[in-house]
């Protein structure tokens, strides 16, 4: 009481943001069913709202074709495995907590999931190049089928760590899904079995993925377009 309110930091725009443009390409063509016109309706109104509170925020892949794509991954997904033999769903925490929740609910085979924690930036926009694995996975996957599900491959350091480390624990099976890829910054190969989209070298918010911790909940991928305030 009395005291002044402590400000937040404030959110600088990354150097990529400023000037690229912005292309979004789905990695592969996918169609929007024509009834999933009605319910891009509903969540257009819900970006919009959403985007008053975040304006520095720009929208860059709107929720609607953001689960359209999802679900076609998921659909995909449960076509390419045995439902006697589900595999077991690996998130890559914090990032991929999100995308797993939703691709998980089109998946309509028992399908069941861990988490691994892995840090390779600090608040920062760029990667550090060291990459730590901080939890480890509950479960054993030897003999097991599994399927890593990852927020965003950018360098592909970070995958092809934990690639590596998986491989020595004898999976049947070891597959990646990401839902979003930046071609033009890849540094290691990584291959990848399933991407929602490719898009350009610019840092993005959203959708699980954040900048210094923040804009994880909103419910597009964005990008920072201007400083805020607060
Ligand atoms: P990589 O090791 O360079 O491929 O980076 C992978 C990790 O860095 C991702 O799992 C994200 O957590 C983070 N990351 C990379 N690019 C972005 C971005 O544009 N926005 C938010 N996080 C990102
Ligand atoms: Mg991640």
């Amino acid at each position: 009481m009395g005291q002044a309110t402590k400000s937040e930091p404030e959110v600088a725009i990354p150097p990529e943001n400023r000037s690229n443009p912005r292309e979004v390409l789905p990695c592969e063509s996918h169609e929007i069913a024509p009834d999933e016109g009605r319910i891009a309706c509903v969540e257009h109104l819900q970006d919009a709202l959403w985007q008053a509170r975040f304006p520095e925020v720009q929208v860059l892949i709107d929720s609607a074709t953001l689960q359209a794509r999802v679900r076609a991954l998921g659909e995909q997904i449960a076509r390419d495995y045995d439902p006697n033999d589900p595999p077991l769903l690996v998130g890559v925490l914090k990032g991929s907590l999100v995308f797993l929740a939703d691709l998980m609910r089109y998946i309509p085979i028992p399908v069941t999931y861990d988490f691994v924690a892995i840090s390779s930036y600090g608040a920062e926009t760029r990667t550090s190049g060291v990459v730590r694995l901080l939890k480890d996975l509950d479960t054993s996957i030897a003999g097991r089928h599994v399927l890593v599900v990852e927020d965003i491959l950018d360098t592909g350091l970070t995958l092809s760590y934990l690639l590596e480390l998986l491989r020595t624990r004898n999976p049947v099976s070891l597959k990646v899904c990401t839902l979003l890829r930046k071609p033009a910054r890849q540094k290691v190969a990584v291959p990848v079995d399933y991407c929602g989209f490719d898009i350009p070298d610019q840092f993005v918010v959203g959708y699980g993925l954040d900048y210094a911790e923040r804009y994880r909940n909103l419910p597009f991928i964005g990008v920072l377009t201007e400083v805020e305030i607060l």
